[in-house]
Order: structure tokens, then C-alpha cells, then sequence
């Protein structure tokens, strides 16, 4: 049942770049030039005249919806809030009938989510699901939706589900960019070739794998981590840091990389492992100078950076390359080393990788 992996979360890890593949097939048709999702094509009003779009998820789903939110805003152009559900249903949100608010659920089944949702559709707001679970409580209490199709997710830290979420993402902003006319077609075409090749890039990443057991194994022992990221890759910041939590216990944090200087930065030492995302992008100059302060301070410096990267390999102390791609689609492959950095890690140090202590798959209590 673990197709000859030792646990569910290192074949789920493994099987993004299929999962992915499913959940854009019949969705993404690259050369044709065209994005097909029927909850969005027959609801794409809502979607186009919205004020702003709200974004309820917890956990990991959270972060997907913090991609989500760089990804709408910088190619759909429409305003987006990322609550956590949680809050969000305490809160008395301002939403109306003009609004249009997306629930994020792997399982389909989390409470608070599912509370969100009610409190959107009493005040008027179209509701759209991003579930995985077929048939589940949020796929039925939503007006319309679009599945991640990544398959069950049996490890308790959600991998594939998080990157298939992203996915389905992008293909709504994307195709909303498109539908407002704030792509070009080439740009448009162009971001579609790129997602089409994200799977084979997710390979290409997951081949660092002896390496990253190699960092793994020199951070094992630390007691706290640090996780920095700026624009697209801060909410894989705190992805990152949430999963070596969860399934390590190894306390960690995910900041956006200029906030360090506003009180992190205090905690750095020498015994401090600090993962910068650094990626070909236009923050690279500004992450470089932020790398600059941690190794001032003696942090150990953990680089993720594009493949062919010269700057960030002279000053870290390990990097770790994943393919090129566009911005918009670098937290899909900047993900995959940190899913298994933590993985590697939580085995060295004996844990219950696939069921951590305290956790459940779905919370189905508030
Ligand atoms: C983290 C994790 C949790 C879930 C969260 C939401 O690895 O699995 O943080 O992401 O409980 O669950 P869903 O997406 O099922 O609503």
C-alpha cells in the first residue's frame, strides 16, 4: 500500500508530479491556449464583478491560500483577504453579497472551515470549494468548486495536497487574468507552458534527495529553525516551518525575510539553522542582503535557489537547487526540498513520520 516507500508522506511526497499532472488534465490544455474549469466558466461573473475574494482555510490549506493570494492579486488584479477560518467565523467579517469567498480543505471535513463557509453564504457571498475529498462536507456545502484530484492523502502532513491545491489556484487566476484582460496571450500562453512543465521540474527537484539527507542529518539535532521567504515564497516559508513541526517537534518559525531584523534576529547563533528561499526573482538582491545579516550573526545558512545559482552558493553553508521557472510558479517546486528536509529529519530523530503525536488528519472539532 506504500508502493515500496517506507512511509505515506515519502510516496506522497513523490507522487506530486503525477498528482499534479491529474489535477490539470482536461483543465490545462497548454497548446490550445485555453483553461476549461466548469465551476469557474459557469459562475465566472461572481468571479469577475467580486469586490474581493476571502480566502478561509486552516493549516497547510492556509498556506496555500497565502499563494493564492500573490497569484490573484498580481495576475487576476482582484483583491484578495486570506482569513484563517477559525477567525474568520468569530470575527463578524465584513462580507456581502458582492463578495465571493473560497474555502480551502484537503479533507473536506474541518470545522472551522466548514462554519466559514455557512457564515459567507448567510451574508449573501458565493461560495466556491477547493477540495480534495470527493463528496465531502465543504465539496456539498458550497455553491460550486474544483477538486485538487491528488488522491488520498494518508500521511497526516499534507505534501501533495498542499502543491495540487496551489494548482488549482493558479488555473483559476490564471484563467480570471485572462477573462479581465490583464494578461496578454503570449504572457497568458507562456504561463500556461510553464505550469504544463512544473511535474517534470517537481522530478528534477525530488532527485536532491541524497543531498538533502546529507543537510538533514547536520541539522537534526538543532533546537529551533528558522524558515525566510519573500513574496511568493514567504507563505513556503511557513510551510516549511510547519512541517518540520509537526512531524519532527523541533520547534521552528517561518517569517518573511525583512521582518528578521524586526526581532528575530535576536535568536540567531551559531546553532541557529536558517532556510532562506532564494530564488531567481526580482527579491533575489534584497534575500541575498538578508542572508548577508544571518551570516554576520554566525546563523548556518541553508540556501534553496535556482539551479545555476553563483551568488547565494558563495555564502551559504549548503544550497539546494531547484529548477527555473516564472515567480508565480516557484513555491511549487521550493516546497518539494523542505517537504523532504523535514521528512529526512523526523526519521533520523525516530518520529512517527506518517501519524505525529496529537495530530489528526481531519479536525472535525473546532
Ligand atoms: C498540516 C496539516 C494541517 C491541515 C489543516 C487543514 O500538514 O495537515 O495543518 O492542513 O488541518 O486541513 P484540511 O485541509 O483538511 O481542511
Amino acid at each position: 500500500e506504500k508502493g515500496g516507500y517506507e512511509h505515506f508522506m515519502l510516496k506522497e511526497i513523490h507522487e506530486q508530479p503525477e498528482a499534479i499532472r491529474d489535477t490539470y488534465r482536461g483543465r490545462l490544455l497548454a497548446n490550445e491556449g485555453i483553461i476549461r474549469m466548469a465551476g469557474i466558466d459557469d459562475n465566472i461573473e461572481k468571479f469577475t464583478q467580486a469586490d474581493k475574494i476571502t480566502i478561509v482555510a486552516c493549516g497547510t490549506s492556509w498556506h496555500a491560500g497565502l499563494v493564492a493570494e500573490y497569484i490573484f492579486e498580481d495576475l487576476a488584479r482582484i483583491p484578495v483577504e486570506v482569513e484563517y477560518a477559525s477567525e474568520f467565523r468569530y470575527r463578524n467579517p465584513v462580507i456581502t453579497n458582492k463578495d465571493v469567498v473560497i474555502a480551502i480543505s484537503q479533507s473536506g471535513e474541518t470545522a472551522d472551515t466548514l462554519a466559514a463557509i455557512k457564515l459567507a453564504k448567510q451574508n449573501g457571498a458565493f461560495v466556491f470549494g477547493v477540495c480534495n475529498v470527493v463528496g465531502s462536507s465543504i465539496a456539498r456545502e458550497t455553491h460550486a468548486g474544483a477538486y485538487t484530484h491528488a488522491g488520498p492523502e494518508i500521511g497526516v502532513a499534507s505534501t501533495k495536497a498542499f502543491t495540487t491545491q496551489i494548482t488549482v489556484l493558479t488555473l483559476i487566476a490564471l484563467k480570471l487574468a485572462k477573462v479581465k484582460g490583464n494578461m496578454s496571450n503570449s504572457d497568458f500562453h507562456h504561463h500556461l507552458q510553464e505550469l504544463e512543465l512544473i511535474p517534470e521540474k517537481i522530478e528534477k527537484a525530488l532527485k536532491a534527495d541524497a543531498h538533502i539527507q546529507i543537510v538533514a542529518k547536520q541539522y537534526k539535532d538543532a533546537k529551533n529553525s528558522l524558515y525566510l521567504g519573500r513574496g511568493y515564497n514567504f507563505p513556503v516559508a511557513l510551510e516549511g516551518a510547519l512541517k518540520l513541526k509537526e512531524i519532527s517537534y523541533i520547534h521552528a518559525e517561518g517569517y518573511p525575510a525583512a521582518e528578521m531584523k524586526h526581532g528575530p534576529i535576536a535568536l540567531i547563533d551559531e546553532q541557529m539553522p536558517v532556510y532562506v528561499i532564494a530564488v531567481n526573482n526580482p527579491h533575489y538582491g534584497k534575500v541575498v542582503s538578508n542572508i548577508e545579516e544571518i551570516k554576520s550573526r554566525s546563523g548556518k545558512i541553508i540556501g534553496i535557489v535556482t539551479e545555476g545559482d553563483e551568488e547565494v552558493k558563495e555564502l551559504a553553508d549548503h544550497v539546494i537547487e531547484v529548477p527555473n521557472t516564472l515567480e508565480s510558479l516557484t513555491p511549487l517546486l521550493t516546497t518539494i526540498p523542505l517537504q523532504l528536509l523535514s521528512y529526512h529529519i523526523a526519521v533520523m530523530l525516530d518520529r512517527n513520520v506518517d501519524q505525529p503525536r496529537n495530530l489528526a488528519k481531519s479536525v472535525t472539532v473546532e
